[in-house]
């Protein structure tokens, strides 16, 4: 129940491996891309009912680096997807004075893509209720390797030594650099794993995961995510007893 909900207490950065389109769409004995399209449904609702609770950061794992893997029919999909739901959104991310966000490599994805993408985070740039992040073409490990080889470039031309970097300069070179750590990662579909999503920014965060398919993930869901992660103690290394005197 959304009254239970301490508003103390909110994540202050949800993310989300949106996961169980294809699975959802065979269930019905339809194509993966009906699934995917009911799915940006469901990324709607929660976009806005993150919005009314309140939470400044949400990021939702929309393709990964390895998703490029996947037939060229369902890419070419998932593309003209995020394409269409970009147009179609931009008027509900401004009514709710949502900014768009992207992290991941944008410059892989199809030109109408990131065109579409670029102007839709020009036009929210202003807004300042919740951040939406968008994972798009996102790999941890690719971030990674990026943060590396920058940091690197940067200790070759002497503007850092090594014994500068700490872990804000690692943090700070990240995509997510102008992001808090996640404080709830939530996956749908049952799967028990990362597949490649902030590893570094999950060091702390509170696992949620759940058997429902992303298609079928309502804002009561999203509630009890919320509300299961508010009944952990985070402890953050430290013992109980130190976080209750
Ligand atoms: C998540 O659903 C969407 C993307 C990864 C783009 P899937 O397409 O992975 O659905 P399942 O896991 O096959 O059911
Ligand atoms: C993770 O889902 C990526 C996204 C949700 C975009 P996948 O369905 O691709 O993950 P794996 O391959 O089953 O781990
Ligand atoms: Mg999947």
């Amino acid at each position: 129940m959304i009254e239970n909900i301490d508003p103390d207490k909110l994540p202050q950065h949800i993310a989300i491996i949106m996961d169980g389109n294809g699975r959802w769409a065979k269930k019905q004995g339809k194509f993966r891309a009906f699934g995917h399209e009911k799915g940006a449904h469901s990324v709607r609702k929660i976009v806005e009912a993150c919005a009314e609770l309140h939470i400044p950061n949400l990021t939702l794992y929309a393709f990964s680096t390895e998703n490029w893997n996947r037939p060229k029919l369902e890419v070419r999909a998932l593309m003209k997807l995020l394409v269409n739901a970009l147009k179609k959104e931009i008027t509900t991310l401004n009514k709710n004075n949502i900014r768009l966000n992207a992290i991941g490599n944008i410059e892989a994805l199809p030109t109408g893509a990131k065109k579409e993408l670029k102007e839709v985070i020009a036009q929210t740039q202003e807004n300042t209720h919740m951040t939406l992040t968008l994972a798009l073409s996102y790999g941890s490990r690719e971030e990674i390797v990026k943060t590396i080889k920058e940091i690197s470039l940067k200790v070759k031309n002497n503007l850092i030594s090594p014994s500068d970097i700490d872990e804000s300069i690692i943090n700070n070179h990240l995509y997510t650099r102008d992001l808090p750590d996640v404080d709830l990662l939530i996956r749908t579909s049952g799967e028990q794993r990362i597949s490649n999503f902030l590893l570094w920014q999950i060091a702390y965060a509170e696992l949620h995961f759940t058997e429902t398919l992303w298609p079928d993930y309502t804002k009561d869901h999203l509630i009890n995510a919320i509300l299961d992660y508010q009944n952990r103690e985070r402890r953050f290394g430290k013992t109980s007893e130190q976080l209750n005197s």
